[in-house]
């Protein structure tokens, strides 16, 4: 099938799945391939609006996890009991207060698939400050051998978020999954195995 017939394949099986958003499918592909998220994590999703990977983690965690949703906008969504939903800016929020939202933490798992507004002009260096806000989390809020999902617009500065996480984590790709839109140049980093301690280095 051609890759622009299967995109818009994901967007009608999203609506047929009761899924918020076609990206649950990116989720789901980087799950399947990479077993990031496992029964029973405690999850952070950071820009979780509308909230289609916070439906796909809540599948996978099962009854003894817990998912935590960020996002600048106000998500209304009934989610379930082990959701609990902060609205703020990730540039913005305490580690405590991200702590605090799970019931003191730490999480095992972070996700961000935080976007800028895109305008054209400046789109990937604003992405990448977003991903190095989540590498400066990092330390505070996850665990040692956790996981790290996070989307950034390949620009200038990938490489140095690449090589910053690979410093911070045991082994790190770069993936772009099916369901992403061949018109984007949106990628993820995929982080296994947080190395306590580490910290990003080449925060802007
Ligand atoms: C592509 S959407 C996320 C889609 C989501 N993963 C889903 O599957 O439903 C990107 C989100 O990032 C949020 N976002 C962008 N900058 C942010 C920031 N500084 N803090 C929190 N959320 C942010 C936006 O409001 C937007 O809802």
């Amino acid at each position: 099938m051609a890759r622009r017939t299967l995109q818009d394949a994901y967007f009608k099986k999203a609506k047929a799945q009761g899924y918020l958003a076609r990206s649950a499918y990116k989720l789901l592909q980087i799950q399947e391939l990479k077993k990031v998220i496992k029964g029973g994590d405690a999850v952070l999703d950071l820009g979780c609006a509308p909230g289609a990977w916070v439906q796909v983690a809540n599948e996978i965690v099962g009854s003894r996890g817990r998912i935590v949703g960020v996002d600048l906008k106000d998500v209304r969504h009934a989610f379930g009991d082990r959701v609990q939903m902060v609205q703020g800016d990730a540039f913005e929020l305490a580690p405590e207060i991200l702590l605090d939202a799970v019931g003191g933490g730490p999480y095992n798992v972070v996700l961000s698939d935080m976007a800028p507004n895109t305008s054209g002009h400046g789109d990937s260096e604003r992405s990448a400050r977003l991903c190095w806000r989540v590498l400066e989390l990092v330390p505070d809020i996850l665990a040692p051998r956790g996981n790290l999902v996070m989307k950034v617009l390949e620009g200038p500065d990938y490489p140095a978020l690449l090589r910053d996480t690979k410093g911070m984590f045991a082994e790190v790709k770069g993936h772009k999954p099916r369901a992403s839109r061949d018109v984007s140049c949106e990628m993820y980093i995929i982080g296994h195995g947080y190395i306590a301690g580490r910290v990003p280095q080449c925060v802007p």
